[in-house]
């Protein structure tokens, strides 16, 4: 009977022993995947909040626009005027000489109060940056424009051909700058894109590739190289593009993808990385920095799916009016 009834209670202990990795293993799964759901979910929240950003910066884009190009239009007849009021200026200057005593000699002073000569060159002065700054904020807004107008419907593409088309119109610089590029293509399968929108992505990432490799060569002078590599990925397709420049910081490599992030003092808007990765959400895929283990600076790695999201994103509609 006593035998029994310890046979019993081990039986039971063992019972409860089992249950409680069985309750160990579920909890652990069931972490994991609240975890996955609130990584998926802020993902939809971040998805969201682009799209209306995009909007947003899209319809501001948009107005000002106009009374930007009518800025920049106007500051280059400034520049011929202030040449043509200084070519005027000259001539009287000469003709003073005729003037008699004392008109002559009042002339003089008050040219000399007013500092003309000086304002003159203050005035060519002040037209070029304004002429410059103008330039700058319609490229800004041209690229904004650009990237939210949709273009057209997505169409089964050649990615590597893209590729190719896109480093071929960087031949120029990449030759300039001795950059030797390693292509690394195994066969894809058609995508479903907007190519031009996706040839787009691949000029940002190579030309700030470019742009790395010539921080780093101005320093040390050794050899830039970039790496384009393709393959097919589960049911998509990666990109990468690695190059040997400096790299990306630490601290740097999430912020790197805000729009107007940029290290660049002069050329850069620092759009170029935002609008790609906005590009390629849309498309359902994804765009990452990662390590370039291979060259030592950075990779960034774009995931796409063979096709698009239904109903892909089409951009941020535009306001109608064009005034
Ligand atoms: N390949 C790279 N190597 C090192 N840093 C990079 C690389 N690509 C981007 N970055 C960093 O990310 C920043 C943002 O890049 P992004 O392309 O968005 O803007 P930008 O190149 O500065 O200006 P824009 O592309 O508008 O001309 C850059 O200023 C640079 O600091
Ligand atoms: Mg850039």
């Amino acid at each position: 009977m006593r035998k029994a009834l310890a046979q019993t209670i081990d039986h039971l202990r063992e019972e409860r022993a089992g249950l409680e990795t069985n309750v160990a293993r579920r909890t652990r799964e069931l972490s994991s995947s609240l975890e996955d759901l609130k990584q998926a979910q802020s993902a939809l929240v971040q998805g969201e909040r682009m799209a209306l950003i995009g909007e947003l910066v899209a319809s501001v884009a948009h107005e000002i626009y106009n009374p930007l190009n009518a800025i920049a239009g106007s500051v280059s007849s400034l520049e011929r005027i202030s040449s043509e009021v200084q070519a005027m200026i000259g001539a009287y200057r000469e003709a003073e000489a005729e003037l008699p005593e004392p008109r002559r000699g009042e002339l003089e002073r008050r040219r000399a109060e007013l500092d003309i000569d000086g304002t003159l060159d203050d005035l060519a002065g002040v037209v070029k940056v304004v002429q410059s700054a103008t330039r700058r904020s319609v490229e800004i807004v041209t690229t904004l424009r650009s990237f939210a107008r949709a273009p057209g419907e997505p169409i089964p593409s050649d990615l590597t051909a893209g590729l190719e088309e896109t480093l071929s119109l960087l031949r120029h610089r990449l030759e300039r700058r001795s950059i030797e590029v390693i292509a690394r293509h195994e066969p894809l399968p058609e995508v479903v894109c907007r190519t031009g929108e996706i040839n787009q992505v691949f000029m940002n990432l190579l030309t700030n590739a470019i742009q790395a490799i010539e921080e780093r060569t101005a320093k040390d002078h050794s050899r830039g190289v970039i790496v384009v590599a393709t393959r097919p990925e589960g049911s998509g397709v990666t990109i990468s593009i690695s190059d040997n420049g400096p790299g990306v910081p630490d601290d740097l490599r999430e912020r790197v993808f805000d729009p107007f992030f940029t290290t660049k003092s002069r050329e850069g808007t620092g759009l170029g990385l935002s609008i790609s990765r906005e590009i390629v959400r849309r498309h359902g895929g994804t765009l990452e920095l990662e390590r370039a283990e291979e060259l030592g600076g950075a990779r960034f790695v774009c995931r796409l799916p063979l096709n698009p999201p239904q109903g892909m994103g089409r951009g941020a509609p535009l306001r109608a009016t064009n005034r």
